[in-house]
C-alpha cells in the first residue's frame, strides 16, 4: 500500500479518527502551550505523535508521566534512555537536593567528578581514564578527535544503520541505494559539507564480514572504527561473534575500536555491552544512564590513548573543554544513579531482561498469530516496534511500506495511555511493575487491532 492510500484510510478510518478526537479533547492545555510557543520556538526537539500539537509533560514519577492536562501515561520514553531506574528515583532526587544546597555550578573542579570517574573506571572493562562532557554527541566527537591525534591517521569508519549523535562526522550515513556489502556514504541533512563523507569517513556494512575487507584496504588511513554494540535502528543482542571478529581485524590493522555505549552503558548490564559480550575495545563512549537523567557524556579508554586529553607522557594533546563539563549537579546525579544500579545490579538487570524478553515474545506471538506485519526487536530493555514481517539482519531489511501504520500505532497507544516516542527506541525501566508490563501488552494488542479495523495492516 502506498503512503497516499494509507493516509486516505486514516482520514476515513473510524478508529483513527476516534483516537484523534479523544486525544484532542483531553489535551487542550498542550494545544494552548503549542500555539503560544510558535511565536519564538523554531522547532520542538521531538515531535513524537501525529497530533497538531505535542503532548507537553508536566511531571514524572516512577513508571509514569503526567501531561499538563493531568492525563497519566505509562512511560516508555525512558527519557530517551537515561531513566533505567524510572522517573524521579528517590536516590537521585536526594543527591540532587543535597548538591543544590551547596550550589550547582562552579566552573572550576569539584570533588564529585573524581568520584564518578572512579565509578566509570570500575564499571568499564576498557577504561583506565575518563573525561566528562555534556552529551553523547560531544563524547563521540571527542573520541574521533582523540583517535586521530593518537594514531596520526585521519579517517574514521562507522556502520550502516548507526547513530552516534548530531555532530558533522556522525551525520555521515549510508546511501540506501548503494550495494549492501559495499555501501557508499551520504550526508544526513543540509549544512554538512559532503567532503566530510567522501574524504574523512568510511561507511561499513553492519553484521557483514565484507566490513573487514574494507577496514583492511583502508588500514593505513583509518584511525578509528566506531560501533554501537546494539544499534538503535534494529536492537538485538546476537552480535557477539561479529563484534569479536571486528576487534580482531582492528587489532590486525592497528586501527582503534570504539564501542559507543551511550545507550547500552549501565543499561544492558551494569558494565554495558563490554560486560555482556566480554569485549574490551580501546575506547568507549558513555552518556544517558550514567548521568541519572542529567545531561552527560564521557569518553573512556586505555591510558596511553586518553593521554591525548592531558598531553601527559608526551602525547599530542587535543583541545577539549565545555563550560558545564563535569558540573557538580550532573556528577552528583550520576554518582547516585550508578551507585544504586551497582548495588542493585543483581535484581535490576535480570528483571529488565526477563520481563522485556517475555513481553517481546508475547507481542511477536500475537503478530504472527494475527498476521500483523510487525515485530518487536529488543536488546534487554531497549526495544523498537518494526513494521516489517520478515527476518531482519540489519536496518537495510526494514521496510518503509507500513510507515503510516507505524505512525498510527503510536497514536493508538497514546489513546490507551502508553507513551512511546515514535521516532526513537522505547525503554522499560526498573520502575515498571509486572502489572505495567501487562497493561502495555494489552495496549499493544488493542492498537494492532485498531490498525486492522481501519485496513492499515
Ligand atoms: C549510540 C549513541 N551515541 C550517541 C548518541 C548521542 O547522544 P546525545 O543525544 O546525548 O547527544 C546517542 C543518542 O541517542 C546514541 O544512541
Amino acid at each position: 500500500m502506498d503512503t497516499e492510500q494509507a493516509n486516505k484510510l486514516v482520514l476515513e478510518g473510524e478508529r483513527s479518527q476516534a483516537v484523534r478526537r479523544k486525544l484532542l479533547a483531553r489535551t487542550k492545555q498542550s494545544a494552548e502551550i503549542r500555539s503560544r510557543g510558535k511565536r519564538a520556538l523554531a522547532q520542538e526537539i521531538v515531535q513524537s505523535v501525529d497530533l497538531p500539537h505535542p503532548i507537553y509533560i508536566d511531571s514524572a514519577d516512577g513508571p509514569n508521566l503526567t501531561d499538563v492536562d493531568g492525563n497519566e501515561y505509562i512511560d516508555l520514553t525512558g527519557g530517551f534512555g537515561p531513566n533505567v531506574l524510572g522517573n524521579r528515583h528517590p536516590a537521585i532526587e536526594e543527591a540532587l537536593a543535597a548538591q543544590i544546597e551547596k550550589g550547582w555550578h562552579f566552573g572550576i573542579p569539584s570533588a564529585p567528578q573524581q568520584v564518578l570517574s572512579d565509578i566509570v573506571k570500575e564499571a568499564g572493562a576498557c577504561v583506565d581514564h575518563v573525561v566528562f562532557c555534556n552529551s553523547g554527541t560531544e563524547a563521540t566527537m571527542y573520541a574521533v578527535r582523540a583517535a586521530r591525534a593518537y594514531t596520526g591517521k585521519t579517517k574514521v569508519a562507522l556502520f550502516d544503520g548507526s547513530y552516534h549523535g548530531v555532530h558533522d562526522y556522525a551525520l555521515v550515513k549510508v546511501d540506501p541505494k548503494s550495494p549492501r556489502s559495499r555501501p557508499s556514504p551520504r550526508i544526513q541533512g543540509a549544512g554538512v559539507p559532503s567532503e566530510i563523507a567522501t574524504d574523512l569517513m568510511l561507511v561499513l556494512p553492519y553484521r557483514d564480514e565484507a566490513a573487514f575487507e574494507i577496514i583492511r584496504e583502508n588500514a593505513d588511513e583509518l584511525a578509528l572504527v566506531m560501533i554501537e554494540p546494539v544499534q538503535s535502528s534494529n536492537p538485538r543482542l546476537d552480535c557477539k561473534e561479529f563484534l569479536h571478529a571486528l576487534k580482531e581485524v582492528c587489532e590486525e590493522c592497528e586501527v582503534l575500536l570504539l564501542l559507543d555505549e551511550v545507550i547500552t552503558g549501565f543499561r544492558i548490564e551494569y558494565g554495558g555491552c563490554q560486560d555482556y559480550y566480554g569485549i574490551t575495545p580501546e575506547m568507549v563512549t558513555y552518556g544517558k544512564a550514567m548521568g541519572g537523567g542529567l545531561p552527560i557524556g564521557a569518553v573512556g579508554g586505555r591510558k596511553d590513548i586518553m593521554n591525548v586529553f592531558s598531553g601527559r607522557d608526551g602525547a599530542s594533546s587535543i583541545f577539549s573543554g565545555g563550560t558545564f563539563s563535569g558540573n557538580p549537579l550532573t556528577m552528583s546525579a550520576g554518582i547516585a544513579a550508578t551507585t544504586y544500579m551497582h548495588d542493585h545490579k543483581d535484581e535490576i538487570y535480570p528483571y529488565l531482561m526477563e520481563q522485556t524478553n517475555a513481553f517481546a515474545a508475547q507481542i511477536n506471538d500475537y503478530c504472527r498469530d494475527h498476521q500483523v506485519p510487525a515485530q518487536l526487536m529488543n536488546a534487554g530493555s531497549m526495544m523498537h516496534v518494526v513494521f516489517t514481517p520478515g527476518e531482519i539482519d540489519s536496518s537495510r531489511d526494514i521496510s518503509r511500506e507500513w510507515n503510516v501504520a507505524e505512525r498510527e500505532f503510536y497514536l493508538h497507544l497514546l489513546g490507551y495511555d502508553v507513551i512511546i516516542p515514535g521516532i526513537h527506541l522505547a525503554f522499560f525501566s526498573a520502575a515498571h511493575t509486572p502489572d505495567d508490563f501487562q497493561k502495555v501488552t494489552e495496549a499493544f494488542k488493542r492498537s494492532f487491532d485498531d490498525l486492522r479495523e481501519d485496513g492499515l495492516i
